[in-house]
């Protein structure tokens, strides 16, 4: 049998592995966005061609995944925080 604290920490790697991976589209699409133009028509205007609806897109789904994962980050944590406050 796996002892627990080891389940536990297999979830922690798990979830910051992958906290880690969408962390990167965050970055590059905030680049991207950063770059194209903003204003009225700015719809029209690609990057690397690609729409700039398709950078805002990706860049607001991963930035979300990537707050939900930080959320779940701090529930797995609460234990240490909670300490923390506490002293
Ligand atoms: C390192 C982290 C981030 C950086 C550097 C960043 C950067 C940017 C930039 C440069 C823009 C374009 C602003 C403009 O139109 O002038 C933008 C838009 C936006 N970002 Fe982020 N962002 C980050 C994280 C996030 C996260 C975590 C979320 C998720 C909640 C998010 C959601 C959005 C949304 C909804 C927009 C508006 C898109 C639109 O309709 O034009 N961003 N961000």
């Amino acid at each position: 049998m796996v002892h627990p604290k080891l389940k536990d920490m297999k979830l922690d790697l798990i979830v910051d592995l992958f906290a880690g991976i969408v962390f990167i589209p965050v970055i590059v699409t905030s680049i991207a966005l950063f770059l194209l133009p903003d204003g009225k028509h700015s719809g029209l205007a690609t990057l690397f061609g690609v729409d700039k609806v398709v950078w805002t897109n990706i860049h607001t789904v991963t930035g979300f995944l990537f707050i939900a994962l930080v959320v779940i980050h701090l529930v797995l944590h609460y234990k240490y925080i909670y300490a923390i406050i506490k002293r």
